[in-house]
């Protein structure tokens, strides 16, 4: 294989976008456009450029990694500018000179692979990707001669009526040779409808030279489709909604509806789990084997084991282990961990505590900044006071434990094993195991029983 460079134009602003975030910043299945790019490219190439103008500082300090460099180009005169703006950082390059659209993202890397090897296989000046659209509009078209050979491509700005009828249109990925290139890089000139510096003209200029061009036409539209506006990106959503979904299904993830199921693209899920409709699984999530989650659940970089069911909650940075009952109506903020055979119920909330194994915390409940040891059951209404206005405090519940409903736990506070709180009760002093407290502030409370001398 010959070296190769690959070279991202992403300094247009994205004006048709009608937004102040710059069009390749905008999110896509739960990343910018423009990441999903550089994810794609990231093996292909040792030398990657992104050229960068509008916002550049945002781009670069948003998505700066290793392996990528960026470029600026002064003014947006056009595609054909900003690719001449990489010359001097390539003047040392022999190679292939690849180059992609910052705005068209659901490119697979084996197209691109399958580009790179025609491409050097044939031996030509230039290689560029085409598609046939039944709808071709705001794409440049094809113009191929008598015979059907490639000759040039012409804008939609400036096509005739019966140029503009051709299906047949550019999806804005080439492959060159880069010694040509930013030949005919430097005799293009704006004489167009826009007055910009199109790319897309130095086909004419290496075909003048007798240099070889060719098209490299791909099935699947939907893989070169660019985002200009907002409606082009809700479609690009749904199609990478589609090819996620799918690779779950075939895995033997089962959806109710898959179109109404929204799993970002590094989430694993188990087989035999189901996702129920309106379900949000985002970042790093790892679902087991034979849960059930949703519907109208959202989980952010969480862990889930096998056969839990998560209903109508959401579980951020948390880790939910087997066996387990979340929700309905269930918040779990970061930080938390809800042990085996654990159950959170209805209107609970849960915040960088652990629910230990087997314990309940059923109804209208506050946890914050607690460990509830195994085997607890805490009661309806019970809150964990565990702000005093200044600090967090943390409170430990021992194992075994009962809270009666509508406990006020005011942290920091530790409670023995199989301590017991009457309902009601306001615990503001530390309870010793097997204790029972009760009342407000809540004292402990010893039971008379007849045959036994108690004081
Ligand atoms: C371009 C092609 C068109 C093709 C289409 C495919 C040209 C002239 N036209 O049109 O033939 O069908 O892509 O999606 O190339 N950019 C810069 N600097 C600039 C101008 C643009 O970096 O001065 C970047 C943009 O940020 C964008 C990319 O180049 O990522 C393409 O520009 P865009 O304005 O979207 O071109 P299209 O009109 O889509
Ligand atoms: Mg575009």
């Amino acid at each position: 294989m010959r070296d190769r460079a690959i070279i991202v134009l992403a300094a247009g602003k994205g004006t048709r976008m009608k937004s102040r975030l710059l069009k390749v910043l905008h999110p896509l299945g739960g990343k910018p456009i423009l990441s999903h790019i550089m994810d794609t490219i990231q093996p292909l190439a040792e030398r990657k450029m992104i050229v960068v103008g509008y916002q550049a500082h945002m781009v670069e300090e948003s998505l700066s990694r290793e392996g990528f460099s960026f470029i600026h180009q002064e003014r947006q005169l056009g595609t054909g500018d900003a690719l001449l703006s990489c010359k001097e950082n390539l003047e040392d390059f022999q190679g292939i000179v690849m180059v992609l659209s910052g705005d068209v993202p659901l490119l697979r890397r084996e197209t691109l692979i399958d580009l790179l090897q025609e491409h050097q296989r044939e031996g030509r000046g230039a290689t560029l990707v085409t598609m046939i659209l039944e709808n071709p509009k705001g794409y440049g078209r094809i113009i191929r001669d008598s015979k059907g050979d490639f000759v040039a491509i012409r804008e939609e700005r400036d096509a005739t009526q019966e140029e503009s009828l051709i299906k047949e249109v550019n999806g804005g990925i080439y492959c060159f040779e880069r010694e040509p290139l930013f030949k005919a890089l430097e005799k293009i000139h704006p004489g167009n409808e826009q007055g910009e510096y199109y790319l897309t003209d130095v086909f004419s200029l290496f075909i003048e030279e007798g240099l070889s061009c060719s098209t490299f036409q791909i099935g699947d539209p939907a893989e070169v489709m660019g985002i200009n506006h907002r409606l082009h990106l809700a479609q690009a959503e749904r199609e990478l909604r589609r090819r996620i979904n799918k690779r779950h299904l075939l895995a033997g993830v089962m959806m109710m509806d898959p179109s109404n199921t929204y799993i970002e693209e590094g989430v694993v899920i188990g087989m035999d789990t189901v996702i129920h409709p309106n379900t949000f699984l985002k970042g790093e999530t790892v679902i087991g084997e034979r849960s059930s989650i949703g519907p109208q659940t959202t989980i952010i970089d969480s862990h889930i084991g096998d056969e839990v069911t998560i209903d109508n909650s959401v579980v951020k940075e948390s880790l939910i282990e087997s066996n387990t009952i979340i929700g309905p109506y269930a918040h779990i903020r970061p930080g938390s961990r809800v042990v085996s055979r654990a159950k959170v119920g209805n209107f609970v909330e849960i915040k960088n505590s652990c629910i230990d194994e087997g314990s309940k915390v059923s109804h209208l409940t506050y946890v914050g900044d607690t460990l509830v040891g195994p085997g607890s059951n805490i009661g309806a209404g019970t809150v964990i006071a565990n702000y005093d206005g200044e600090k967090k405090h943390r409170t430990t519940i021992g194992a075994g434990s009962f809270l009666g409903s509508n406990c006020t736990l005011v942290a920091p506070l530790t409670l023995g094993e199989g301590a017991r709180v009457g309902a009601g009760a306001v615990v503001t002093k530390d309870v010793r195991p097997n204790t029972l407290v009760i009342g407000v502030p809540a004292t402990e409370y010893v039971v008379k029983r007849e045959g036994h001398n108690n004081p």
